[in-house]
Parts: C-alpha cells; sequence; structure tokens
C-alpha cells in the first residue's frame, strides 16, 4: 500500500467515529484514572497488579465470569482453584469431579469446553513449553472466543489484546450512540473497531480490567450511575437522556413451555436412581433424575404433540397429563435411559405420585433454559427389592450410568444441575 493511501485509510477509518479524535484519544485516560480510583483491585483471578501473570487463572475465570455473575462466580472460583491449581490438574480431572465442582453455575457446555480446553492446553504445554502466545492460538482452545482470547493476551500475558463482550457493548453503544441491532454482525463490526481503536496499545490487560468494572459498575443496564461516570461529558446516550435505550437488541421471541416430571424412583433404604445425562443435549455429562416429558390434554386445543399451553392462559380441572408418547418427539426428547425405565414402568403398571398436588403450569419447580421454560413436578414411586433387580438389570444390559443415591450424598457427590437441587428441596 503506497503512503497515500495508508494514510487515506487511516483518516476514512477514523471519520467513520461518531467522536472526535481528542476524545477518542483521551477515553482510556479518563477510564484509567477513575479505575485507579473506584474500580475493583481486589478480584481473586487479577493479574494486572503482578510482574509474571498466570495465564491459567485468567482462562479459568474469564470462562467462569462469560455467563455468570461475579459475585456467583466467587465461591466457584475459589474451589476450582484449590482442587485443580494447575491447568495440569484440571486436564488430569475426572468428568463426573469437574461437574460436580461446576454444578449449580448454569451453561453446562461451558464446563465440558473447560475440561476439553484444559486437555488441549496441556498438549500445546507439553510440545512447545508454554500456554499459547498468541490471539489466534487462544481462539483455537474450545469455548473461548474472541473476547476471552483478547482477555487472555491482555490480563494473562500481558500482551496486547482487545475485549469486545456484552458488558463492553453496553458501554460503547452508549458513549458512541450506536443504535444498530448488536446481533448484528455489521454492528459488532463496528463494535470491534472502535473497541480496537480506544483500546491502549500499552497496558491493554488494565484497560479490559477497567473496561469491565465500567461496564459491571457504573454503566449497568437498568439505571446507570451517569454521574460518576469518567465520559459522560461525551457519552451521546447520556447527552439524548437515552441511556437505557441502548444497546439496541432485536427482541426474542418469547420462549416456549415444557413440562416434564422428575421421577423420584426410590428402593426400601430410601436411595434414589439417578441417570447420568448423555454427552450432548441438555445438562450433558451431569446428572439427573429420570424425566418424562409431558403433554397437557384437556379436550380443547391441547391433544397434539408439541402444542403446549404457555403459563399465561387459562387453567381447568379437567387437565390431564399423559407421558409424551409420539414416537418422533418421544425418540429426541427422553433419553435412552428414560426410554427403558418408561417401558419398564408401563409394562408393571408402576405409577408415581406427584409429590406436590398442583397442575403442571404450577409445577413446584420452574426453571429457565436458553431455548425454553422447563416445569417440573417431581412424582415419587417407592419399589421393592425384586424391581429393582429387573431395573437394574435393563439399565446395566444398556450401559446405561446410573447410581442409587439418597438424596443427601447426591448433592454431596454428584454434579447435579441447579433444577435437581431444587427438586430435593422439596
Ligand atoms: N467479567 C468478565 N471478565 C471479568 C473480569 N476479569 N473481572 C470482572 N468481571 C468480569
Amino acid at each position: 500500500m503506497s503512503q497515500k493511501n495508508a494514510s487515506q485509510k487511516i483518516k476514512n477509518s477514523e471519520e467513520s467515529f461518531s467522536h472526535s479524535t481528542k476524545a477518542l484519544n483521551t477515553f482510556a485516560l479518563r477510564l484509567l484514572d477513575w479505575f485507579e480510583t473506584s474500580g475493583r483491585h481486589d478480584l481473586p483471578w487479577q493479574q494486572h497488579q503482578t510482574d509474571t501473570p498466570n495465564p491459567y487463572i485468567v482462562w479459568l475465570s474469564e470462562v467462569m465470569l462469560q455467563q455468570t455473575q461475579v459475585t456467583t462466580v466467587l465461591p466457584y472460583f475459589a474451589r476450582f482453584m484449590d482442587s485443580f491449581p494447575t491447568v495440569q490438574d484440571l486436564a488430569a480431572a475426572d468428568w463426573d469431579t469437574i461437574a460436580e465442582h461446576w454444578a449449580g453455575m448454569g451453561y453446562y457446555a461451558r464446563a465440558r469446553n473447560l475440561h476439553k480446553g484444559a486437555k488441549q492446553l496441556v498438549e500445546i504445554i507439553n510440545k512447545t513449553g508454554d500456554f499459547p502466545q498468541t490471539l489466534a492460538g487462544w481462539e483455537a482452545i474450545s469455548g473461548v472466543g474472541p473476547s476471552t482470547a483478547g482477555a487472555i493476551m491482555a490480563m494473562g500475558l500481558h500482551k496486547y489484546g482487545v475485549i469486545c463482550d456484552g458488558n463492553v457493548k453496553r458501554v460503547l453503544t452508549r458513549w458512541a450512540g450506536i443504535d444498530g441491532d448488536i446481533t448484528k454482525s455489521a454492528t459488532n463490526k463496528e463494535l470491534w473497531a472502535l473497541a480496537k481503536r480506544l483500546t491502549p496499545l500499552e497496558n491493554s490487560g488494565l484497560f479490559a480490567q477497567a473496561m469491565m468494572d465500567m461496564g459491571a459498575t457504573l454503566c449497568v443496564r437498568r439505571s446507570p450511575a451517569c454521574q460518576l461516570c469518567p465520559l459522560k461529558d461525551d457519552c451521546i446516550a447520556h447527552a439524548e437522556g437515552r441511556e437505557t435505550d441502548y444497546p439496541v437488541k432485536a427482541k426474542k421471541k418469547p420462549k416456549p413451555s415444557k413440562f416434564s416430571n422428575a421421577l423420584l424412583i426410590e428402593n426400601e433404604n430410601g436411595e434414589i436412581l439417578w441417570l447420568q445425562r448423555p454427552d450432548n443435549g441438555i445438562w450433558g455429562g451431569l446428572w439427573s433424575l429420570p424425566l418424562q416429558f409431558v403433554e397437557k390434554v384437556d379436550g380443547k386445543t391441547d391433544s397434539k404433540i408439541g402444542t403446549h399451553k404457555q403459563n399465561n392462559e387459562v387453567k381447568t380441572d379437567k387437565q390431564k397429563l399423559d407421558v409424551r408418547s409420539n414416537e418422533k418427539v418421544y425418540e429426541t426428547e427422553f433419553t435412552t435411559a428414560e426410554q427403558i425405565i418408561n417401558e419398564w414402568l408401563t409394562e408393571n403398571n408402576l405409577i408415581a405420585k406427584p409429590v406436590s398436588n398442583t397442575l403442571l403450569d404450577d409445577a413446584p419447580i420452574r426453571h429457565s433454559l436458553t431455548h425454553f421454560h422447563w416445569y417440573l413436578q417431581p412424582q415419587k414411586l417407592v419399589i421393592d427389592g425384586q424391581q429393582i433387580a429387573e431395573l437394574k438389570d435393563r439399565l446395566a444390559a444398556a450401559d446405561i450410568e446410573f447410581k442409587w443415591l439418597d438424596k443427601q450424598k447426591a448433592q454431596d457427590s454428584l454434579g447435579l444441575p441447579r433444577a435437581m437441587i431444587k427438586v430435593l428441596e422439596i
């Protein structure tokens, strides 16, 4: 590229920002001044105060913080560091131990990626003697996207790295008045370009931490503390008095509701049957009670498989609940173990009894997952020694992982999703 073209390009790209060069150039200074006096400096994963940053700590904490708030992550992070002080410890741990450490934090694919990522990192360390040293190297690790990779580069290696996660996008859309839909790639491109333009070449880790703190403590979603903000004088959203209109995000369709029985199949010693969920799908690799998706049939609208009434619709006391039988739904929504259990229950005329006497859309456990709201109705069934032996044989013949554990032992030793803990607490 000729000298002229290159400078033209820089000029053009500067013109695409809504603020003056002066505003763009002073952004980092203002933010860092604020961070020094008012930011968070005692989070256990922070590596900006140390001369020898530990990328493992930053990688682990960033994955945990991807969809979970700092206050929730703190005790989980402490327990992970205690049990797996190095990436080698994490890679060598068995999945059940990791699942048990992660249980309750949700978005379990992150835990599986963490385990896979640890193994990938150990392989790289064994080959090269060190953690990946480039952005592309980190982006190749399972569960690490561009923003997490930027955070690790900047905070975990003290190299140059840019972050642009949800919190940063909120700060930047407000400051620059970017009103494009942030779920669209064009808006994302614009935001990444602005994040890059604002990130200083020196101390990008400090800048990243300061941006995170700004997003988490001042420039919050609902009532931002604009009076304390070092960027308020040239914040476009603030000037418009429309802070909470940013970021613009296409409205998501409301989530559908699904209903399930959670079977507490109990033996004579008060132990309950637990199944390990398949690796793919909901709660992959975690332990759960056997579940039965059910449909509501009340003679009015709801007789077809796949049509569910939302919880705000009229309820009738004629409502009947059927375990879903349509073959396709059955195969996709029931695990193999659940199918075996269902068939065995039907053959033996065994019916579990609801633990609480409520209609399904008042089911005692309501749990929101990424794609649907889930209403769980615990149902109890005590079976005798001979029935247990029969059921065990059927499960073992199909290579199903299962355990009989009382409630306390299950909570203490299995990786249980939060919804299962709620069932046990009823
Ligand atoms: N959210 C994501 N990363 C974070 C960090 N390092 N500190 C605080 N909140 C965060």
